[in-house]
């Protein structure tokens, strides 16, 4: 069965570990995910609920509607300062009360230059999404320490351990939403 996979990376940086990661994992997957790549973080006002009424920002209708009609979810993300980038934790503040979230399996990875691969951001990002009931699948999410080790500049995974978790990171995540969908 087909399956649609929103895939986000929380770096908005043209030379992006994570949106490489992202990239290489989409390479990776089985070929039943389908992958649409989010790119709207930027065009994303800072979330003020005064802008939150009905047809709000365009930027935000297509957020949400991209969400709704995806089986599941993939978010890459790096760590700023201890803690989630402030471009993806805002986007997720557009969703949290609408619902579109709700029950969706999904999946985060994060990937840091630093021995502690993003935990901090890591554990935030779950915070919030386990608060607005995202399906979180806890066996497929991964902090990924020296992510320049692992992969190169071209973004292929040189490390088989690392390959082999994102696999079954991707295998985890399809069989949620097949579940889901069957
Ligand atoms: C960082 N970086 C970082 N790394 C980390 O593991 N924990 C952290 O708290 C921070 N904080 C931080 C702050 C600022 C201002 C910068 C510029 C960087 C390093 C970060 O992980 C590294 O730059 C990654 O390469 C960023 O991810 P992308 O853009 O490569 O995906």
């Amino acid at each position: 069965k087909e399956l649609n996979i929103l895939a986000i990376s929380g770096s908005l940086r043209n030379q992006s570990s994570n949106t490489s990661l992202m990239h290489a994992m989409i390479k990776l997957a089985h070929t039943n995910l389908k992958f649409e790549v989010y790119d709207g973080l930027n065009d994303l006002p800072h979330f003020n609920p005064d802008l939150d009424v009905e047809e709000g920002p365009v930027s935000v209708q297509n957020l949400r509607a991209q969400l709704k009609h995806s089986d599941g979810v993939l978010i890459c993300t790096p760590e700023y300062g201890n803690g989630v980038p402030g471009v993806l934790k805002n986007a997720l503040d557009w969703v949290v009360s609408s619902g579109e979230w709700l029950n969706k399996p999904t999946i985060v990875i994060a990937a840091s230059p630093s021995p502690m691969g993003g935990d901090k951001a890591h554990a935030s990002l779950l915070l919030t999404l386990n608060m607005i009931n995202a399906q979180v699948l806890q066996e497929g999410c991964l902090t990924i320490p020296h992510i320049t080790l692992k992969m190169n500049k071209q973004g292929v995974i040189i490390d088989s351990e690392t390959q082999r978790a994102l696999q079954n990171s991707l295998t985890i995540l399809g069989e949620a939403c097949n579940q889901i969908k069957s």
